[in-house]
């Protein structure tokens, strides 16, 4: 039998876990908030930490509070939301200032006030909902559609009414799964890797008010197709655009290839600092469209970009930033390894009249060896890479090109801490760290970042 203990929450941990300390050990727990006292039963036991899970808190602190959302106990989404919003920002703040230096040996650097997210709520553009078969004790439907139990894979339950994106979001996800009901559309098990109906996307663009449906399936009849498009069409009006998306692979994402598009142009647009921005099923885009224009307004304010600047966008997705400093540039260079942002990015630079915007599909630490980006002299350069941080090949080439200023914008406060290393003892000056919080009630951090060399 593993041991049951009692345990003092000391902090919370990027990992979304609350940290205590069992006989002078890290001990990582699945809930339990600062300052409490909580039961836990131990689950692992490694020689440098232990892992537990909460059997139940014994005393409460004053920083919880009671979730919004009627899932929260189910859910694998907002673990954060039994926490007030202000701690929520202060235990992601003080998250990046331990990473830089307990990662990067940088104690003295500037970390700003983190910037919180214009909405707490109905924040995100974007939501995958599963489908899933099920036995009639879960539901007599004999299916599910919504999002992952939290900590499992294999399991997803209805979603009703989620916090995350709009009403009218929740309010489809709803009526997709009356509609396919009654018009017997088979539904994937996600386990047996069977059936017919697997994912449904809901994207919205928060400032332009157009939104995409994705109804990614497996291969197979769309049974009842006409008349769910039918359906939505008649009671979503503002439904901009419907699409088939075929995914015949047995990996579990809501991607694919485009089967048909069933109503409108098969994307939608979103205005980000007064630019227009092309969003088609399987592209990036930033998740928190209003926070987004903060972040990329801190980021183009840092770069000081001037007009004879050449700006390398690293990591670009779909363009937005070096779109959105295109205009003070002379010129703007987008590097990414996705096929399709790159396609995207250079749609968004026609849309928007740009034509200082160059785009290259492909790993950065390969792009930024063409023989026709050599002697480009970029400055500055904008770096936004994936949660892994910079791959060291990149960062080589990187300090070869030796920009001037450097601004690093990170989603990980681990890899950014350690890539933040290597940039000092290269000749940097970190100058200025401000974590903006795009991810409400979750353990997510982003931040912007200005590093710079002088002589
Ligand atoms: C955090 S996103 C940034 C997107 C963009 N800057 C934005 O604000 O929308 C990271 C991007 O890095 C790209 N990526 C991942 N690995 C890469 C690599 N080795 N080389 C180039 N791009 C890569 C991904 O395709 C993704 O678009």
């Amino acid at each position: 039998m593993k041991p049951i203990v009692e345990l003092d929450i000391d902090n919370l941990a990027y990992n979304g876990k609350s940290v205590a300390y069992l006989d002078g050990k890290v001990t990582f727990v699945n809930g339990g908030l600062p300052g409490e006292k909580v039961q836990a039963r131990i689950v692992k036991s490694k020689r440098s930490y232990n892992q537990a899970k909460l059997i139940r808190v014994l005393t409460r602190s004053d920083e919880r509070i009671d979730p919004v959302c009627r899932h929260y106990e189910l859910c694998g989404g907002c673990t954060w939301q039994d926490l007030t919003h202000d701690r929520q920002l202060f235990y992601k703040r003080n998250q990046v200032i331990a990473s830089l230096q307990h990662i990067g040996g940088l104690d003295d650097v500037v970390v700003d006030e983190i910037v919180p997210s214009p909405d707490q709520f109905f924040y995100r553009n974007k939501m995958e909902f599963s489908f899933h078969v099920c036995p009639p004790d879960i539901s007599t439907r004999g299916f599910v559609l919504g999002l992952h139990e939290r900590g499992r894979f294999d399991r997803i339950f209805d979603v009703v009414e989620c916090h995350l994106e709009s009403e009218q979001s929740n309010r489809l996800v709803n009526f997709i799964r009356e509609k396919v009901v009654e018009y017997s559309i088979p539904v994937y098990d996600l386990v047996a890797h069977h059936g017919f109906l697997r994912f449904v996307i809901i994207r919205e663009g928060k400032n332009s008010g157009q939104s995409m449906l994705t109804l990614v399936s497996g291969e197979g009849e769309f049974v009842g197709k006409d008349k769910l498009v039918t359906a939505l069409k008649e009671e979503f009006p503002q439904l901009t655009t419907i699409i088939w998306v075929v995914n015949a692979t047995i990996t579990n994402i809501a991607k694919g290839e485009i089967r048909e598009i069933l109503h409108g142009p098969g994307h939608i647009e979103e205005d980000i600092l007064g630019l227009k921005f092309r969003i088609t099923p399987g592209s990036f885009f930033q998740t928190n469209s209003r926070q987004t224009e903060n972040l990329y307004r801190a980021a183009l304010d840092l770069a000081e970009i001037g007009e004879d600047d050449t700006v390398l966008d690293l990591y670009c997705g779909a363009g937005t930033i070096g779109i959105c400093a295109a205009s003070r540039a002379r010129a703007v260079v987008g590097i990414d390894i996705e096929e399709e942002a790159i396609e995207s990015a250079r749609v968004n630079a026609r849309i928007n009249n740009l034509e200082n915007c160059h785009f290259y599909a492909g790993p950065a630490r390969k792009v930024m060896m063409l023989d026709e980006l050599q002697g480009m002299n970029f400055n500055p350069v904008i770096i936004d890479p994936p949660r892994v941080g910079m791959h060291p090949k990149a960062m080589k080439r990187l300090l070869e090109i030796d920009p001037r200023r450097l601004i690093y914008i990170s989603c990980n406060p681990a890899t950014f801490a350690r890539d933040a290393k290597e940039l000092v003892e290269a000749g940097y000056t970190l100058h200025k760290v401000t974590p903006f919080d795009m991810f409400p009630h979750t353990m997510h951090i982003e931040l912007v970042s200005r590093f710079e060399k002088n002589g």
